[in-house]
C-alpha cells in the first residue's frame, strides 16, 4: 500500500522531526517524509532531513515582507508540488492564517509540549512548574486557526518531580514527544483516525482503562 506523504516544517532544531525520520526509516511504517519545509534556511532539522536524505525546501517569511498571506502562499504550492497529504508541525514558530488552516483542514497536526487544553502557547514548562501542576505532558493535535487549539489526538503525561527545573522537565516530556508523534501519524496513516464534532475516535483501539500515572505514587 502507498505510504502516506509527509511534509513537515520546522524551524530550530528538528528532534521531533528526527523521531519521524527514525519512524519512517522502517518500510512497515505507512507514512513517508516527502519534504522538510523551513522558514529559516539555518534550521538544523534542514541538516537532519537532508542527511537522510529527503528532499528540503526553505520558504523564508523574511522574503514576504508584510504579506503573510503570500508567504503561506508559496508554502502551501511548495508542500502541494511535493504531494504532501498531511502537514506535520514540529516546532513551526510562525502562527499560520485560518486560510492555510482551512485549507489543509485535518490534513495539518501539530505536536504541543503541555496537555492541552492546559498551558497555550509558550513556555510551557515553567508555566506548569510555576502553577503547581504534579503531572504535566505533550499533545499531538489537528490544527485549527485558534492557536494550541484542535481535535487531541494522542496525549502522553509525565509526573513534575520535586527538584525539576524547566530543563529537566521539558527533556522528560520530550522524549515522550518523540513517542507520541510517530505514533499519531501512524494511526492517521492507517485510516483509524475520525474527528467528529471536532473530537478524535481510534478505531480499533482498545485502552487499558486500568492504566493511570498518579503523582505522587500511592
Ligand atoms: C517541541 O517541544 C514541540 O513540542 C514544540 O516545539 C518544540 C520543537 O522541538 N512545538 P524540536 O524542534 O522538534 O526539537
Amino acid at each position: 500500500m502507498a505510504r502516506l506523504k509527509l511534509g513537515v516544517l520546522v524551524s530550530g532544531r528538528g528532534s521531533n522531526l528526527q523521531a519521524l525520520i527514525d519512524a519512517a526509516a522502517d518500510p512497515a511504517f505507512p507514512a513517508e517524509i516527502a519534504l522538510v519545509l523551513s522558514n529559516k534556511a539555518d534550521a538544523y532539522g534542514l541538516e537532519r532531513a537532508a542527511k537522510a536524505g529527503i528532499r528540503t525546501a526553505v520558504v523564508s517569511h523574511r522574503d514576504y515582507p508584510g504579506d503573510k498571506a503570500a508567504f503561506e502562499a508559496a508554502m502551501d504550492a511548495t508542500l502541494r508540488q511535493a504531494g504532501v497529504e498531511l502537514v506535520c508541525l514540529a516546532g513551526f514558530m510562525r502562527l499560520l492564517s485560518p486560510w492555510f488552516v482551512d485549507a489543509w483542514h485535518d490534513k495539518l497536526v501539530n505536536i504541543h509540549p503541555s496537555l492541552l487544553p492546559s498551558f497555550k502557547g509558550l513556555d510551557t514548562h515553567q508555566r506548569a512548574l510555576d502553577a503547581g501542576v504534579r503531572v504535566h505532558g505533550c499533545t499531538v493535535h489537528y490544527v485549527r486557526s485558534e492557536m494550541d487549539v484542535g481535535p487531541i489526538i494522542v496525549q502522553a503525561a509525565v509526573p513534575v518531580l520535586a527538584d525539576d527545573d524547566s530543563h529537566t522537565l521539558a527533556d522528560r516530556v520530550l522524549a515522550q514527544e518523540h513517542r507520541v508523534y510517530p505514533l499519531a501519524v501512524r494511526l492517521i496513516a492507517e485510516g483509524r483516525v475520525r474527528v467528529a464534532e471536532e473530537r478524535v475516535t481510534i478505531e480499533g483501539h482498545a485502552p487499558d482503562g486500568s492504566l493511570a500515572l498518579i503523582n505522587p505514587a500511592p
